[in-house]
């Protein structure tokens, strides 16, 4: 008994909740992010969704939300909530935007996430049934949405996981949490992936036939992705036939990047509310992590030219902002790596305009130690002397917030 007494005297001890912490309050309202935004605005009659008899208020929503169709990714592999309604057949289409995602399984409710640019990411569920839109906030999301794959803060997920022709999933043959550092050999199980490129090892638009468990059964084959979805399922019921490959890199690389926003936010808030705490050398130590990902330098490689099908990738780079000499972070390469200019454009997004100070003090600090060449590690050897200036020159043209020392010199030959 003492035993047990003491154990759980040491888990009250180490177990932080942070979400109730006052300074986080992430279930408190009002949240303010795209998704509470336009729930205010529909409760206002300001805007009214309309409801189509086969996909619901799904197209009205994405509009008013701002999130191209151009943008779909569809999965197939029974991982989330809604997991008895999915399958190769019917399968779930995703759709996202700087801060929003939005899923939706044919025959569902609408599932989405939104980045509060203080409060975090937050989820939210939007009835399919014909009347009045009932956006609500559940709080079962974050038995999936919150834990280590999330790095410990509430936020999106992307899993590749072996899925079989019914749409069950064989974590014990492949199972990956995904981002833009993992080899595209790892990628994409229990999604479909269209585009063009020349045959490449992934494991998208494949079901895995278990024989007796083996996991030799389930080895990369390399293939070319088809053009479009036409022909699998019944596309039609969809707003859109593909899953663009395009859309998926663009995908994996942000959906970390929403959650380490959250957590370089948190982390330095959390320090700086505690009397001990020291949220300048928090935010110093987060800050190395943040900007390798920031600036795409563990990229897994790309297998030679790669297009989408979708009209995601014209979208997308058309969205700037450019500088003076019509350059963007959004401009794709897609050929060596994914960006051209690789700096994320979510250091555009609000939650990166939000971070406490310390924290994006510590983040320009270490930006401009990598961009101007004073770290010299080999990692950075990938951002040529011509990444390197122009990406601070497109960043002196197109953030505000940009400090001095960014525009004093430009970076020196690593
Ligand atoms: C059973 C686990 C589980 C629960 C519970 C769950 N999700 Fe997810 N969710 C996932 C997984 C896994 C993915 C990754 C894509 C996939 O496999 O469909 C995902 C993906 C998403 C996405 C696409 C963005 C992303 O994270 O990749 C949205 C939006 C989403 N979920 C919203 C919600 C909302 C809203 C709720 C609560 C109403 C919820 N989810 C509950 C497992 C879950």
């Amino acid at each position: 008994m003492l035993f047990v007494a003491s154990a759980a005297a040491q888990l009250r001890d180490t177990f932080f909740d942070a979400l109730s912490h006052p300074t986080i309050r992430y279930f408190t309202p009002p949240a303010d992010d795209p998704v509470s935004r336009l729930d205010r605005r529909i409760a206002a009659g300001e805007v009214a969704l309309t409801f189509d008899p086969r996909t619901g208020y799904l197209p009205s929503l994405l509009k008013a939300l701002q999130v191209p169709v151009e943008s779909q990714m569809v999965v197939f592999s029974k991982t989330s909530l809604q997991s008895p309604r999915i399958s190769p057949d019917n399968p779930r289409a995703i759709f996202f935007n700087d801060s929003v995602v939005v899923a939706w399984p044919r025959g569902g409710f609408v599932e989405m996430v939104a980045q509060d640019a203080r409060q975090g990411v937050a989820f939210y569920m939007l009835d399919q049934q014909n009347g009045t839109p009932h956006i609500t906030r559940p709080s079962v999301c974050m038995s999936c949405h919150h834990s280590y794959a999330t790095l410990g803060v509430p936020g999106p997920l992307v899993r590749s996981v072996a899925t079989g022709p019914d749409g069950k999933t064989m974590p014990w043959l492949g199972n990956y949490t995904s981002d833009h550092t993992s080899p595209l050999d790892e990628r994409w199980a229990g999604w479909y992936v269209t585009g063009k490129a020349a045959s490449f090892k992934h494991l998208g638009n494949t079901f895995v036939t278990a024989s007796g468990g083996d996991p030799d059964s389930v080895a990369t084959r390399a293939f070319p992705p088809p053009e479009s979805l036409a022909g699998r399922f019944d596309t039609s019921a969809y707003p859109s036939p593909y899953s663009d490959i395009v859309a998926l890199l663009v995908f994996d690389h942000q959906m970390r990047m929403m959650n380490m926003l959250t957590r370089a936010s948190w982390d330095v808030r959390l320090a700086a509310s505690s009397p001990d705490g020291d949220a300048a050398r928090v935010a110093r130590k987060d800050a190395e992590k943040f900007v390798d990902y920031l600036l795409i330098v563990d990229e897994a490689a790309l297998p030679g030219r790669i297009q989408g099908t979708s009209g995601f990738t014209e979208q997308f780079a058309a969205r700037g902002p450019e500088d003076r000499r019509g350059r963007s972070l959004r401009e794709f390469d897609l050929e060596r790596r994914l960006m051209r200019y690789p700096c994320s454009y979510m250091i555009y997004s609000e939650a990166f305009d939000a971070l406490p100070s310390p924290a994006k003090d510590a983040i320009y600090r270490r930006l401009w130690e990598v961009l101007s060449g004073a770290d010299r590690n080999d990692r950075y050897q990938r951002l040529s002397l011509a990444d390197r200036q122009a990406i601070v020159e497109i960043l002196r043209d197109t953030k505000a917030d940009l400090p001095d020392y960014f525009r004093s010199i430009g970076p020196s030959r690593p």
